[in-house]
């Protein structure tokens, strides 16, 4: 193996990477890595190594991502990929032994940089895997993935591994290719806490149920009493839609923009003949204009759930969730019985649970609304979270509950 270059980072890369911040961003330092070399080692401004750093020099930016502390780095380097098959065995091993995957078939094997797999996600969907790379580095590895993979499951056939480039930016962006056939589309149900969904790999850039959000639908299974009025906002192919019907909801409101979304949700409640389809209604609009159209029509509810995207555009200007959550509370408030409990999301990195909860509570008293925040909610079980990487800490939520 080639000598490792050895490259000094930033003064904050530093400092953040000393807090267990596993990526180095782009700057004028990490800019001057060689461009071919797949691994860097950092040097503090002393000239002191200080981590075996993974070089993306494609990521736009995200330009290295740390794979080890530990001394010394060149045999680190050398023994990469008996450390990835070590990584991703204990990442399994975790997971075999919790109880998630008695309740659901949907889980992940992997979870990135929290699993000391940096930018590899493994998600597994009853009999497939789908390997989502949200760095390039991990293409050259995919076959090493695969076989460890399948050594520890091998009823896991080589026709359902799926292999997917994620990320913020566009190169990164692409659907899910299956290993042995490219052009193939799949099409299964799975079962998640003892409902169906409709799951579609290959054919659409997210495959239709948020794995992340599974421990937030068990952890909030109490918040649905039988007969309760549910509204759900930003509903998607309606996960949160048919999880109520499943706990005895009364009536349930589903709203989304998206006409395709809502035709994956009606298919979705057609996998579950035990749920009751006449309680349920879905509404293809904005949720703006469905808040305004419900509030027209005198209707209430017991509990709104609302999971908007980070930002949105209405063609003219962008808006962030967090901005939009002072008219969407003013709103949703109209709509919602003394008692009742609208459950928020906020799906970025970009704002700590303490901002969000912060903010809500001077959109609150500005709106001279009266609410207790109650339960939080945040990514779990098979999702695990890393200590100083709040990039990998982006889904947040709180339950209010109105006085
Ligand atoms: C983050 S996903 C919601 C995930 C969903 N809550 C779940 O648990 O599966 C956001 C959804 O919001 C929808 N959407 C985006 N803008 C919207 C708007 N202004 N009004 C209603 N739905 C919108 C999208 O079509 C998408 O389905």
């Amino acid at each position: 193996m080639d000598k490792i270059p050895e490259c000094l980072i930033h003064p904050v890369s530093i400092k953040l990477l000393r807090q267990g911040h596993p990526w180095i961003t782009a700057d004028t330092f990490s800019s001057r890595f060689p461009r071919q070399s797949e691994f860097v080692i950092g040097l503090d401004d002393r000239r002191r190594p200080l981590a075996l750093l993974l070089h993306d020099p494609h990521h736009k930016s995200v330009k290295a991502r740390v794979w080890s502390t530990k001394f010394p780095f060149d045999r680190e380097a050398q023994h990469f990929t008996a450390s990835v098959q070590a990584r991703l065995d204990l990442a399994f091993e975790k997971r075999i032994h919790s109880k998630v995957q008695l309740k659901r078939e949907n889980y992940y094997l992997a979870f990135g940089e929290a699993d000391q797999l940096p930018g590899l996600f493994i998600l597994r969907l009853q009999d497939r895997v789908l390997i989502q790379f949200y760095t390039g580095l991990w293409v050259r590895y995919k076959q090493v993935i695969a076989t460890t993979i399948q050594e520890v499951f091998p009823e896991i056939k080589s026709e359902n591994v799926w292999f997917q480039l994620r990320g913020e930016t566009k190169e990164l962006q692409k659907l899910p290719q299956n290993a042995l056939e490219p052009t193939r589309r799949d099409e299964f149900h799975l079962s998640e806490f003892g409902v169906q969904y409709l799951i579609r790999i290959g054919a659409t850039y997210d495959h239709g149920l948020y794995t992340d959000m599974s421990s937030v639908r068990q952890a909030l299974g109490g918040l649905i009493f039988p007969g309760a009025r549910v509204l759900n906002l930003y509903s998607y192919t309606g996960a949160f839609s048919l999880w109520a019907l499943k706990h005895g909801a009364g009536n349930v409101v589903s709203v989304d923009l998206s006409p395709k979304y809502i035709e994956w949700l009606q298919n979705n409640l057609a996998l579950n003949p035990d749920l009751d389809h006449t309680k349920h209604e879905a509404v293809v609009k904005s949720t703006d204009q469905a808040l305004g159209d419900l509030r027209g029509l005198k209707r209430t509810f017991d509990v709104i759930i609302c999971d908007p995207p980070s930002s949105s555009s209405d063609g003219a200007k962008r808006t962030s969730a967090i901005k939009a959550y002072r008219e969407l509370l003013s709103k949703m408030d109209l709509l919602l019985e003394k008692g009742g409990k609208a459950v928020l999301f906020l799906n970025t990195h970009q704002v700590s649970q303490e901002k969000f909860e912060k903010t809500l509570r001077e959109y609150l008293t500005e709106l001279k609304l009266t609410y207790k925040l109650s339960t939080r909610l945040h990514l779990g079980e098979d999702c695990p979270t890393l200590k100083g990487f709040p990039e990998g800490n982006y889904l947040k939520g709180i339950v209010l509950e109105k006085q």
